[in-house]
């Protein structure tokens, strides 16, 4: 057994793990934060994306040792007093989910990207999420959400926008 320390989602823990523990099945297993998935075992499909010191990690690829004395962040630290994340809310306003399996990494992804760039063009949010693998959505609504959620994060944007604007065209 070795030990780690670690804070997740802003709440300090010391535990023992076996070495070779990966991150991903301590975060799901010792510590319950099941919002962190996974979908693969060669680290192609990014449902297990959470941020490590701030940067985002496919937290199968990494061993819980490895964490230690760093800051996780998972899906189920980004709301702030019950209030969703920007890009959370997005997400829900543009329907880019549907089963909802990949989209806490794919949400995890998408704060990283926007906060490298935060006005990204459609290709570059493409780009952004390309370890990010989805079975539902097609992606078209998840690039639309980004973007939306880059729009609401732009200093001076109200944070309550309210209802969607109505899809433009279709004629009359
Ligand atoms: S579980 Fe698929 S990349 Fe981590
Ligand atoms: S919403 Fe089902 S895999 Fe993306």
């Amino acid at each position: 057994m070795a030990q780690v320390r670690v804070t997740v989602d802003g709440v300090n823990y010391a535990d023992d793990v076996e070495p070779r523990t990966l991150l991903v099945h301590y975060l799901r297993e010792q510590l319950g934060k099941t919002g962190t998935l996974v979908g693969c075992d060669t680290s192609n499909c990014g449902a297990c994306t959470v941020h490590l010191n701030g940067q985002s990690v496919k937290s199968c690829s990494v061993l819980a040792v490895q964490a230690d004395g760093a800051e996780v962040t998972t899906i189920e630290g980004v709301a702030r007093d019950g209030k969703l994340h920007p890009v959370q809310e997005a997400f829900n306003e543009f329907h880019a989910l549907q089963c909802g399996y990949c989209t806490p990494g794919m949400i995890m992804q998408a704060i990283d990207l926007l906060g490298d760039n935060p006005d990204p063009d459609e290709h570059e949010v493409r780009e952004g999420i390309e370890g990010n693998l989805c079975r539902c959505t097609g992606y078209q609504n998840i690039v639309r959400a980004v973007q939306g959620a880059a729009q609401a994060m732009k200093p001076g944007a109200t944070a309550d926008r309210g209802a969607p604007a109505p899809v433009a065209g279709g004629g009359n």
